[in-house]
């Protein structure tokens, strides 16, 4: 049996390797855990609630219907990232044995009540499937978002993925340069010149529609730990809190842990999708473990 499920988790693995496996907190539909050969992909804070009580900081939250904060009508109330992640979301079991396929579903009545209806009128009438396919060197996941209203809305997505990196002053996040992006440090929109990203202090970046063929990579001492590939995810964000922000942050712990840990969020987040009824919208982010550097910087 590769699917383990427990009160409050289901856990998925290799059907030829339990050590291979990802666990995923029915609440946010979240995964706190992606290990290769027992070894831990993902950084999870040591602070982090996984009792409900509050989105879970650390491995890979959902942010639905919105990136962050937004000024826009029928959103500014929403909470940061939206209810996606704070909402205990129906686990539907395996749609493929080998590769495991997990699929989990949302719907107004799983939604957290008081924070859907402050998403437009507060009716949006919705489905969300996510899928988690896992193999022995990758994790794919994957969202499709219905419109089984009589009226279009309008969404955010983001896959907020947390990576584990060993030492976060030798790691680069590479095939940015030049890209625009919106810095939420300096609150200024740029073309980004550096080689590549690297972290010295509060790093918090929307680059804005960067081309799909971009593989973006996160390096550490020369190698590329994880390969990043996106479906209709056109905005990346790349986030390291650092050490000001990281003691600001209540669950964000251990409180020098920021050096461990990076953020590489693929997401549909600097505009948003209109979905007329009926439509249905796809997007997908693949990471892959230890590939080549494969240098696409313009
Ligand atoms: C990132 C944002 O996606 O999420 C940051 O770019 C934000 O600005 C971070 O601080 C964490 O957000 P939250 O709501 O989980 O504290």
């Amino acid at each position: 049996m590769s699917v383990k499920q427990l009160e409050d988790s289901v856990i998925i693995s290799l059907p030829d390797n339990p050590d291979t496996y990802i666990k995923v907190l029915r609440y946010g539909a979240h995964i706190l855990s992606w290990k290769i050969n027992g070894e831990e992909q993902l950084w999870l804070s040591a602070g982090a609630k996984l009792d409900g009580s509050a989105a879970v900081r650390g491995g890979i939250p959902l942010a639905f219907p919105v990136f962050g904060g937004s000024a826009a009508e029928g959103f500014n109330k929403l909470p940061h990232h939206g209810f996606a992640r704070i909402s205990t979301w129906d686990f539907l079991g395996l749609t493929s044995s080998n590769p495991p396929i997990a699929q989990f579903a949302l719907t107004p009545d799983e939604a957290e009540p008081v924070s859907y209806g402050k998403w437009e009128n507060g009716d949006n009438n919705f489905r969300a499937f996510v899928n988690y396919e896992l193999g022995a060197d990758y994790l794919t996941t994957s969202v499709a978002i219905e419109n089984i209203d009589t009226k279009p809305f309008d969404f955010h997505w983001l896959f907020h993925t947390y990576l584990r990196t060993p030492d976060i002053e030798d790691t680069l996040v590479t095939n940015l340069p030049g890209e625009v992006c919106y810095d939420q440090v300096v609150k200024e929109e740029y073309e980004d010149k550096a080689p590549a990203v690297q972290f010295h202090q509060e790093t918090d970046r929307v680059y804005k529609k960067v081309d799909e063929s971009k593989d973006i990579q996160v390096v550490y001492c020369g190698k590329a730990n994880h390969t990043l590939k996106r479906v209709n995810l056109p905005d990346v964000v790349v986030w390291n809190p650092w050490i000001e922000k990281s003691k600001n942050i209540g669950d964000f712990a251990p409180k020098d842990d920021y050096k461990h840990m990076v953020c590489v969020e693929p997401g549909y987040a600097s505009e948003f999708v209109t979905l007329k009824p009926q439509g249905v919208w796809k997007a997908s982010q693949t990471l892959t473990y230890g590939k080549d550097i494969k240098i696409q910087a313009v």
